[in-house]
């Protein structure tokens, strides 16, 4: 038998960042309190949320985005208290975290509580749980009553949603409702940060670095799967890991080189479309898409998946992407070029 994907309508509503309608945000809660999946705005990238207390709502995220079953998913809260209920149990590093970094862009990995049903975590016996600072999302959580489970609002593989326009382009058809809260500040998802073991791990670099998480805490460890590719027969510590990420439809090869290398080098291929820096521009024969001022990570972040969705809208087919310093900010953005680039690296000698 073959079955047709039935497309619904998807209604699209803009809302003022900064004082977010009430009637729109009671209209975006109502709906997932009844079950309903909503794409909504976070400072990091766009969220496909649903009730996180509700499997079968959540079953909905999965289906509509293509992730595969085993990659498990955030709970987001509007308030600190909101931890309490999910978790286990509370380490000192958790209320220290949270103290220091909430609302804000860290998710924090934790032991679940027999209140979050297993399918959040795709079976995990821990959950993620990160409150973020965007008003938008913190009124439509408190509008919805429930935390909500939010994975990017992307279609599973490809590059995160920073603008509603990004997630119209992959989920239009598929979800009954976007809100529409202008881009998103920061640009990449949210540093992921496991408790379950003494020394704290970053399962996933982001805005909050690694730096900013010692001063609260004390030693953290960096797991090998930010900067390498994990063997399927190793466990990945974070399911996410495993997959290719954050792809263009385009080829993407990283290259580690400074500023006249990196120009020589893609200067010298056919064809080739290059990701490159601000300062590169003047020096480039080829087509290319900037990311930001080399110095400058904070603006790579906001603009890497910005960027690598415009080279599809260009129509390229192989990108040669000028490597970010992994330091800082910069190690997230490091982080994901190399996924996007399913860990293709050349360096120019
Ligand atoms: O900034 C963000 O975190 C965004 C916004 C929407 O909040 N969300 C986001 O979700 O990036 P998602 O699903 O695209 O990425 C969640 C990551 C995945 O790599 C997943 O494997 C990991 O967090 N993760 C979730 N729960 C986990 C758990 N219990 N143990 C280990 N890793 C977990
Ligand atoms: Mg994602």
């Amino acid at each position: 038998m073959v079955t047709k994907e039935v497309e619904m309508q998807t209604n699209l509503i803009e809302i003022d960042a900064q004082s977010p309608d009430k009637e729109m945000v009671a209209q975006a809660g109502k709906l997932l309190a009844q079950g309903g999946l909503v794409a909504i705005p976070t400072e990091t990238v766009y969220g496909l949320a649903a009730n996180a207390l509700d499997g079968q709502a959540v079953r909905a995220i999965f289906a509509a985005k293509g992730r595969p079953q085993d990659n498990p998913l955030i709970v987001h809260i509007a308030d600190p208290e909101g931890l309490t209920p999910l978790v286990r149990e509370l380490p000192q590093t958790a209320l220290a975290l949270a103290k220091a970094f909430w609302p804000g862009p860290l998710t924090m990995i934790l032991g679940r509580s027999p209140l979050v049903p297993a399918i959040v975590s795709a079976g995990l016996d821990t959950v993620a749980v990160r409150m973020p600072s965007h008003p938008v999302a913190r009124a439509i959580i408190r509008a919805a009553g429930v935390p909500l489970a939010a994975p990017s609002a992307n279609r599973s593989g490809s590059p995160s949603p920073t603008t509603a326009a990004h997630v119209m382009d992959d989920l239009g058809g598929r979800i009954p409702l976007v809100v529409d809260g202008g881009a998103c500040g920061v640009g990449v998802e949210s540093t992921v940060v496991s408790l379950i073991s003494d020394i704290p791990v970053i399962l996933r670099p982001g805005a909050v670095t690694r730096e900013q998480l010692e001063r609260v805490v004390g030693k953290v460890r960096v797991d090998d799967g930010v900067l390498h590719q994990v063997s399927d027969s190793v466990k990945a510590s974070s399911p996410g890991m495993k997959y290719r990420h954050y792809s263009p439809r385009a080829r993407v090869i990283m290259v580690e080189a400074d500023s006249d290398r990196y120009c020589d080098y893609v200067n010298n291929l056919d064809g080739a479309f290059a990701l490159c820096f601000e300062e590169d521009i003047p020096k480039l024969h080829v087509n290319y898409v900037n990311y930001g001022a080399q110095g400058d990570a904070s603006e790579q972040a906001r603009l890497l998946f910005f960027s690598l969705r415009e080279l599809d809208r260009l129509g390229a087919k192989t990108v040669y992407a000028r490597a970010p310093i992994k330091r800082g900010l910069g190690l997230a953005v490091y982080n994901r070029l190399l996924r996007a680039a399913g860990f293709e690296v050349v360096v120019p000698t």
